[in-house]
């Protein structure tokens, strides 16, 4: 497998790949892979000839006092978990490469972008739009995979690549769950064993925003109390935000129609955990 580390780099092997006609599929990542990242890279695969996973901690969708710094980063373990799932090349560009001095270009989207994660984050979603729309340039695929957990980013980016224009198929892979319920994520290395315990109040949350949605309830607001409740049993366990969301416009809504997906984020300890349930009839519920 190979590993490609710079843009101009990475840009001449997708030239070399398109005059072959071959078809890319892309899943970025962060590194601290785990079984969520590779089963994206095994549903890209399902979706082209060639697998291109990155590789990147991207340090301006981070805010002041975040965890940039203590983000797990493991390159040689990340390129033989990528792969060992199936992927056949990984671009893994330095940040100086990535923003060279005097970097001042940043894609923005202005609705969404600012509620929910983006109210709690300001600029996360500046900086995770604009590293998407510059991995897209550089890896020049016609699949691009991102999984559920962050469904607020799966939105945006599908906003971005419909307003901008990128020929780029979005493809969004389920959430990866712990035995208990736990969502993977990069994130869950830093719980100590009592907040790893705690943490599974979230799909707990959900889970009862799920029953009480299949009794029949429509109401968001009584859906959420009882999701903020559980939460509040858990002594180290602090609520950012729990939200029942329209899936077309992902904006809060006061009564659920046909569907729904209720978004939540938490604090446990020092760690931020986000979780989301789809409320439908269908399905897909991961
Ligand atoms: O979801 C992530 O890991 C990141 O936000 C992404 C999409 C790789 C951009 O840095």
């Amino acid at each position: 497998m190979e590993v490609v580390q710079t843009i101009n780099a990475m840009q001449a092997y997708a030239r070399a790949l398109q005059q072959r006609g071959t078809q890319v599929a892309f899943v970025p990542t962060m590194g601290g892979l785990h079984e969520g990242h590779c089963s994206l890279i095994r549903l890209a695969k399902e979706n082209a000839d060639h697998v291109i996973a990155s590789v990147f901690v991207n340090p301006t969708q981070f805010g002041p006092g975040e965890d940039l710094e203590r983000y797990p980063r493991n390159l040689e373990r990340d390129c033989e978990l990528c792969g060992e799932a199936g992927a056949d090349a990984v671009f893994a560009p330095s940040v100086a490469d990535m923003y060279a001095d005097g970097h001042t270009v940043y894609v923005v989207e202005e609705t969404v972008g600012n509620i929910l994660e983006g109210a709690f984050r300001p600029g996360h979603f500046r900086g995770v739009l604009t590293v998407v729309a510059k991995l897209f340039l550089a890896v020049q695929p016609q699949v691009a995979v991102f999984g559920r957990k962050d469904a607020q980013q799966l939105w945006l980016i599908q906003k971005m690549v419909r307003d901008l224009n990128f020929p780029i198929q979005i493809v969004a892979g389920p959430t990866v769950r712990e035995a208990d319920g736990l969502a993977l994520s990069s994130r869950n290395a830093y719980l100590s064993s009592e907040h790893r315990r705690q943490a599974t109040c979230l799909y707990r949350a959900l889970q009862r925003a799920e029953d009480l949605f299949v009794a029949g309830e429509r109401t968001a607001a009584i859906l959420r109390t009882a999701m903020q409740e559980l939460v509040s049993e858990e002594p180290d366990a602090d609520m950012d935000y729990i939200e029942i969301v329209d899936m077309d416009r992902f904006s809060p809504i006061a009564t659920i129609k046909d569907a729904a997906l209720a978004v939540m984020a938490v604090r446990v300890g020092d760690t931020r955990l986000i979780d989301n349930w789809e409320l439908s009839t269908g399905a897909n519920k991961t």
